[in-house]
């Protein structure tokens, strides 16, 4: 099947129809969605906590993502691979931004990077679209900034709309080619959507938006503890998983496992 470009999911949004999105972090994982059919994997700064053991995303660095991004872009044939540009690594200056962008085209074989914030980071996106750096732009709740928004918190709410649908315009403008916004009630998101030409990507923003995104470890049940809101759980593998490495645990202690089956 023919690759996912930028142009496929910006014809989605002219369309009226929707595009899947979900968080992929080595083979096995791209692989299957890919199969699957989920149209963009992204390469998420929440490794740093799906992958990692990091409490929160703020402590991964590009040398960490960058093998996880490679291993994502070989083993996907058709979906677009989107790396996130961890904190610190492009928030100094546009050129901080566009050599870490380079980074992840060149090293990492993404075909885009998404980098959080607002309207402050038009000039930001600017350069990097002019440096052939295809840039996805995510608002509202905004992770990396969990510690100066005071923790998970819905964004947009009220009169604060207009400044997130400010944030979506002025980063469509500079040239960001989809904006993906987390956490925002879905009557905000829906103006956000309609107030942009670009498509549009929401967690926790309703359906109004061209796509979704999950953590696919959210998605799949293997994360264990309490999920937010909007998550919606289509698999335990947490279960799956912990059955088999119990019930092959119990094999070998009982010499069930090997077999002769198994012997040579
Ligand atoms: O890092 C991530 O997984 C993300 C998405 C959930 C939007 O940024
Ligand atoms: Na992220």
């Amino acid at each position: 099947p023919a690759k996912v470009r930028i142009h496929h999911l910006q014809q989605a949004k002219r369309d009226g129809t929707r595009f899947a999105m979900l968080t992929a972090y080595e083979q096995y994982t791209a692989e299957i969605f890919d199969a699957a059919g989920i149209e963009v994997l992204l390469v998420g700064d929440s490794a740093s906590n799906n992958v990692f053991g990091n409490e929160t995303s703020l402590p991964v660095t590009v040398d960490e993502l960058l093998p996880l991004c490679r291993a994502v872009a070989r083993s996907a044939k058709r979906a677009l691979v989107v790396a996130d540009l961890p904190f610190g690594s492009y928030e100094v200056s546009a050129e901080q931004a566009v050599s870490a962008g380079v980074r992840f085209l060149k090293e990492g074989l993404a075909h885009a990077v998404k980098i959080e914030g607002g309207q402050y980071y038009a000039p930001t996106v600017r350069a990097m679209v002019q440096a052939g750096i295809p840039v996805m732009a995510h608002i509202g709740f905004t992770p990396q900034s969990e510690h100066a928004l005071g923790g998970y918190r819905v964004q947009g709410r009220g009169d604060d709309a207009q400044r997130l649908i400010d944030d979506a315009r002025a980063l469509a403008e500079a040239g960001a080619f989809c904006v993906l916004m987390e956490m925002v009630p879905a009557e905000t998101a829906a103006a956000i959507d309609a107030a942009v030409e670009v498509p549009t990507v929401g967690i926790g923003a309703g359906k109004a938006t061209t796509g979704q995104v999950l953590v696919w470890q959210d998605m799949a049940g293997l994360r264990g503890g309490r999920m937010a809101k909007f998550v919606k759980q289509y698999a335990d593998l947490r279960t799956t998983l912990l059955d088999a490495a119990t019930a092959y645990g119990d094999d070998v202690r009982s010499g069930q496992f090997p077999g002769p089956e198994h012997s040579f």
